[in-house]
């Protein structure tokens, strides 16, 4: 992988460059971006100088003094600095251009005004080009650095878009379209910030490193897949684009499709970053569209949720009291490969669960002939791997034992791995991904044909009027998620 442990606690090297963030007014710059650049810079080993410098982009017609104001308030509040930390951190790299309306004079005074930012530092003419933008506004954006000349620059020049990629096949098509009119597919980074979490990663380093799982990782010996994704937070104040989007296009098309494909994929022929997304992208292309009867929709009402009563889905603020968009889904796919041929895989996210848990548990069958006394082989607990991806970061192995006594009793135990107690406390995903990108190393950022066959996969369902089951809040979602592993004779490890 391109950062593992070892690599990262050598200082990854780094070309100078010019950081351009459009939409570098909104949230998502002040939340992550800004604090992650802070963290990065110093994780980061440059030439001389600061390794980027930072060009905040957006309408609002400010000066450099008031947005490096906004950027330092920004890092203090995430607590990596003091304010004269900040003050000075900014003003060492951080400026700001108005873009006015946006037309092409607009950009082309953008343009000017890039090439003297970089003559006045020295800079070789490597620019990231960053839409932290609503994506409505990502094409026009992207027209318009292409059309003022700024996809090739002097240096290389690479561009990152955010999720969502799309809201359907059709769209998401209609976006790769866009985006390599002007840059080739090698150039563009799209982020999906489950790939930058360490334990993500790791699933490759887990199957792939170690002979002992690789071995019974299939059909032969798994009898299903669970990956869930629960969170416990509600719409909070995305309502204006959760409420147009849904869990199935917001999470399960991104994150927990993301997951599938690392704990479905073949063995890659390297770790090149296109040698692992091929085989990503292999194991999307096994996976069956999904029918109407593999699908759980659910949307949560009022309910009880750490020690509190909150609203119902129809009540929170910004959103329709008529919505018919889930906010839990639950699925069942199917890969039909040599490798996953009848395995189920049991998908399900959800927003306002009791917890925060995201997780994958690979059930392995049961022996096939059973000879001890107790229970019958179809009620003892199977073989499970579960892989923690947060918030206990880590991996368990239940098995069954016998108890120590003169008789055979079996009882369940289990091995563990925590992060935390062998390494301390993770980076963050979102440093992560700004490493490679910095770097150019893409293997942890979404392929045009991912994206697209991910989007393959749910397009029948997508187009049908959802069919809602309500749930509480603080329950594991609608009760009708269960006949899905039920009518293959399974639960769900957490219900
Ligand atoms: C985002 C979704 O991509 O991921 C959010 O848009 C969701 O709705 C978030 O809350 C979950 O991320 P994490 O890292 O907290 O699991």
């Amino acid at each position: 992988m391109p950062s593992g442990p070892g690599e990262r606690s050598v200082r990854p090297r780094v070309d100078r460059h010019l950081f351009v963030v459009f939409g570098a007014t909104g949230d998502l710059m002040r939340r992550k971006l800004l604090p992650a650049l802070y963290e990065v810079a110093r994780t980061v080993a440059p030439d001389r100088g600061p390794v980027f410098h930072l060009l905040g982009c957006a309408r609002a017609r400010l000066d450099d003094s008031r947005f490096r104001r906004q950027a330092a308030s920004a890092i203090v509040r995430a607590g990596l600095a003091t304010p004269a930390e900040a003050t000075a951190w900014v003003a060492a790299r951080v400026e700001y251009h108005a873009l006015g309306d946006g037309g092409p004079d607009d950009y082309r005074r953008l343009r000017t005004r890039i090439e003297a930012i970089e003559g006045e530092h020295g800079l070789p003419g490597n620019r990231v080009f960053y839409l932290a933008l609503p994506a409505g506004a990502v094409p026009a954006a992207v027209d318009s650095v292409g059309d003022a000349g700024l996809a090739e620059g002097p240096g290389w020049t690479r561009l990152v878009v955010e999720k969502p990629f799309g809201t359907d096949l059709a769209s998401a098509e209609r976006l790769n379209r866009c985006l390599h009119r002007h840059f080739p597919e090698r150039a563009i980074y799209r982020i999906d910030h489950y790939l930058g979490k360490e334990t993500v990663q790791n699933l490759i380093v887990f199957r792939f490193a170690n002979m002992l799982f690789e071995s019974v990782w299939s059909r032969d010996r798994i009898s299903h897949v669970e990956i869930t994704v629960a969170e416990q937070l509600g719409v909070e104040d995305r309502a204006r684009y959760y409420d147009g989007a849904g869990a199935l296009r917001d999470m399960v098309q991104s994150h927990l499709t993301q997951l599938l494909s690392l704990t479905a994929m073949e063995v890659p022929s390297s770790l090149d970053a296109d040698a692992v997304r091929n085989e990503k992208v292999k194991a999307l292309q096994a996976v069956e569209t999904l029918g109407p009867d593999g699908l759980v929709r659910g949307q949560y009402g009022a309910g009880r949720l750490g020690g509190k009563t909150v609203r119902g889905y129809r009540e929170e603020e910004g959103i329709r009291r008529d919505s018919s968009t889930e906010t839990y889904v639950a699925l069942r796919l199917y890969l039909n490969n040599w490798r996953w041929q009848g395995v189920p895989f049991f998908l399900r996210t959800g927003k306002r669960l009791p917890e925060k848990r995201t997780e994958i548990v690979v059930h392995f069958r049961r022996p096939p002939v059973w000879f001890f006394p107790g229970p019958s082989p179809r009620e003892i607990s199977a073989n499970t791997l579960t892989v923690t991806l947060q918030p206990r970061e880590g991996f368990e192995l239940a098995f069954e034992i016998k108890r120590p006594g003169h008789a055979i009793e079996l009882e369940t135990h289990r091995l563990h791995f925590l992060y935390s107690e062998a390494f301390g406390p993770l980076a963050d995903a979102y440093q992560t991904l700004l490493v490679d990108l910095l770097r150019g190393d893409p293997t942890l950022f979404v392929r045009a044909d991912e994206v697209e066959e991910a989007w393959r996969i749910y397009g029948p369902v997508l187009r049908r009027p959802p069919r809602l089951r309500r749930y509480a809040a603080g329950t594991w979602g609608p009760t009708d998620a269960r006949r899905l592993p039920a009518e293959l004779g399974h639960q769900w490890s957490s219900d």
